[in-house]
């Protein structure tokens, strides 16, 4: 009770003080406006999106008050504010260099008059997160919406690169309007196992594939393990992280020449500072990210994405990033594109160079060059200047080892494809450029596996009944059934590996790493979780395949699919928390996985 009146009487009294003081402070400005001088509460940043207590004074005085705790000096907190939206964890190895970074991009932003605030948000480490990264990519997008919204700031630096984290910032940034730059980790550098380069993690993979058929022993694969992945930064080949990077330099939501660069490289310190003055520009001009992210800009990154060789998982980001502007990106559209567009950069794990080369050669600049007859070069970029204008002329050295000519490509034409049919009535992909061409016109046996525990169960049984010409199935690993994780790229059985089998036709409603490869199709649609056909496929039907027809087929009669979709037992769905939210919210691959009340409603395109 003494406790309680005292707290009443000492409430009171500042809250006394606080009128009085308030009162003087409206004095104040109606002073300095007769007199014709600045007001105390000019409209600065930090006074933008003012907490709610039912009085903004209140609300300035108070905020202020708490910045200037920081040690922020008034001419400090009246200028425009950068936000630099970090995801530096440490369960994060790939976002290692963040802090290092986020000092180079403050020196950039404090040069330019602006005052840079970093802010954390949700960091996805792709190896680090159950049941995969995937399903909190659209956690974090809202992480970085509703932050950037919230918070004070005139425009926001996005630190991002592994797989997930780039898209989730770009769609996050998109749906919040306002002035936004991003910035990636950069890659790895290789390591090396004795006298071979390795990076991660085309390299993981088939030193894995060779450990499960005998080729490598226990010792070799714990040596090999230690010198993968060697310093801080994304992975070392054109994976997702890598291709993200280079979607959103082609997108122009990143400076030119910075998707490449090496994580450990002087040269990415040098870009974060000049990101961090460009973003104080950006700002001051207004330009968000729906004035750069446009069908155009989308249709020029989906050429660098073919181009490039990347991965299958852009194509789902972009198709939710374009989501983010109201578009739909339409897979037979993506088809055309790719059979006009040639594969020029020859980094694994389609060729076999590295980003660490692919900077060294001219990165994205030189493949944009490549381009440039199919590119819309009036596309506006987060630097100022158009598309065109940073192409205009031609980069002073292109090693021609790592990145091609249009004259001379790595392949001609659809480096991804997507595929349509019985199976895929809403499509499904594949990544031609790293698939092997005799198995494009394939008719095989279905070997089904029901979902992910079966085929932990079963793929290494010696009496597994399968043959090196069988399509290997799995169920059940689209959005709503696992979270569509990178399973896609279902391991060759121990039986037919030992025999020197490499590489089989195979089927999922997964995604797949791409750092991947093999003849593999994906991202199966609608998934088998909520009957699509992939579900319905036993053991022993027939598949056709043929990538010239772009179709994948189940050689059935459509009655006995649908009557085996109406046997189907049910699924169990989560009941509380973000897996809830997910499942019920989440779209299809098509539609970028995102969430239907995220994406923007407006006309496809
Ligand atoms: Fe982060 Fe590969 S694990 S980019």
């Amino acid at each position: 009770m003494v406790l309680s009146l005292g707290f009443q009487l000492g409430y009171s009294r500042s809250f006394f003080l606080l009128k009085t003081f308030l009162s003087a402070v409206r004095f104040e400005r109606l002073r300095r406006a007769h007199c014709g001088q600045t007001e105390m509460t000019d409209r600065n940043d930090i006074d933008k999106g003012l907490t709610d207590y039912g009085d903004p004074d209140f609300a300035s005085y108070l905020r202020r008050s708490f910045a200037k705790s920081m040690g922020y000096s008034s001419d400090m907190l009246r200028r425009p504010i950068i936000g630099i939206a970090t995801s530096y964890s440490g369960f994060n190895n790939c976002h290692r260099q963040t802090p290092e970074l986020v000092e180079s991009v403050k020196r950039g932003v404090v040069a330019a008059g602006g005052l840079p605030l970093e802010f954390p948000t949700v960091s996805l480490g792709e190896v680090f997160l159950h049941p995969t990264s995937m399903m909190f990519r659209n956690l974090m997008s809202m992480d970085v919406e509703e932050m950037i919204r919230a918070q004070p700031m005139s425009g926001v630096v996005l630190i991002g690169g592994c797989d997930k984290t780039v898209p989730a910032q770009l769609m996050g940034a998109i749906s919040a309007g306002l002035p936004a730059i991003q910035l990636v980790a950069g890659p790895m550098m290789t390591g090396r196992y004795r006298a071979e380069r390795l990076g991660a993690c085309t390299d993981c993979r088939r030193y894995w594939a060779r450990y499960r058929s005998g080729e490598t022993s226990d010792s070799e694969i714990q040596d090999i393990e230690g010198n993968l992945a060697v310093t801080a930064g994304t992975c070392a080949v054109m994976g997702t992280a890598s291709t993200m990077a280079c979607i959103a330099e082609a997108l122009g939501m990143s400076l030119p020449g910075s998707a490449a660069i090496p994580a450990v490289h002087a040269d990415r310190l040098r870009q974060g500072e000049a990101t961090g003055v460009q973003a104080v520009r950006l700002a001051q001009s207004g330009t968000d990210p729906t004035q750069i992210v446009t069908r155009e800009s989308i249709e020029n990154a989906i050429r660098v994405l073919l181009a490039i060789g990347g991965s299958t998982n852009g194509v789902i980001h972009l198709a939710a990033i374009a989501g983010r502007v109201g578009l739909t990106l339409d897979l037979r559209h993506l088809n055309e594109l790719s059979e006009s567009t040639p594969v020029v950069v020859n980094l694994k794990p389609v060729g076999e160079y590295y980003m660490e080369d692919f900077h060294a050669a001219g990165g994205v600049p030189a493949v944009l060059q490549e381009l440039k007859s199919t590119l819309h070069l009036n596309c506006r970029t987060v630097s100022g200047k158009t598309l065109g204008e940073h192409i205009e002329e031609p980069p002073k050295f292109v090693d021609r080892r790592v990145i091609h000519t249009i004259g001379t490509p790595i392949r001609r034409t659809g480096g991804l494809l997507a595929l349509f049919g019985n199976i895929a009535p809403n499509g499904s992909l594949i990544k031609c450029a790293a698939a092997d061409e005799r198995l494009f016109e394939h008719v095989g046996r279905a070997v089904v596996f029901n979902d992910l525990a079966d085929v932990n169960a079963r793929i290494d049984d010696p009496d597994l009944d399968v043959a090196a010409e069988d399509v290997l199935v799995l169920q059940n690993a689209g959005a709503v059934a696992a979270g569509m994780p990178e399973a896609g790229y279902l391991p060759i059985p121990s039986k037919l590996a030992a025999r020197g089998v490499k590489d089989m036709v195979r089927i999922s409603d997964a995604r797949m790493s791409g750092t991947a490869f093999g003849t593999i199709i994906l991202h199966v649609s609608p998934e088998s979780a909520v009957g699509g056909p992939l579900g319905s496929i036993r053991t022993g039907d027939k598949i056709r395949l043929s990538v010239k027809e772009r179709s994948i087929d189940v050689l059935i009669p459509e009655e006995e699919l649908e009557k085996r979709r109406r046997e189907s037992p049910p699924r169990q769905k989560p009941r509380r928390g973000y897996a809830k939210l997910y499942i019920d919210s989440v779209l299809g691959p098509e539609l970028g996985c995102d969430f239907e009340f995220l994406r923007k409603a407006q006309p496809d395109c």
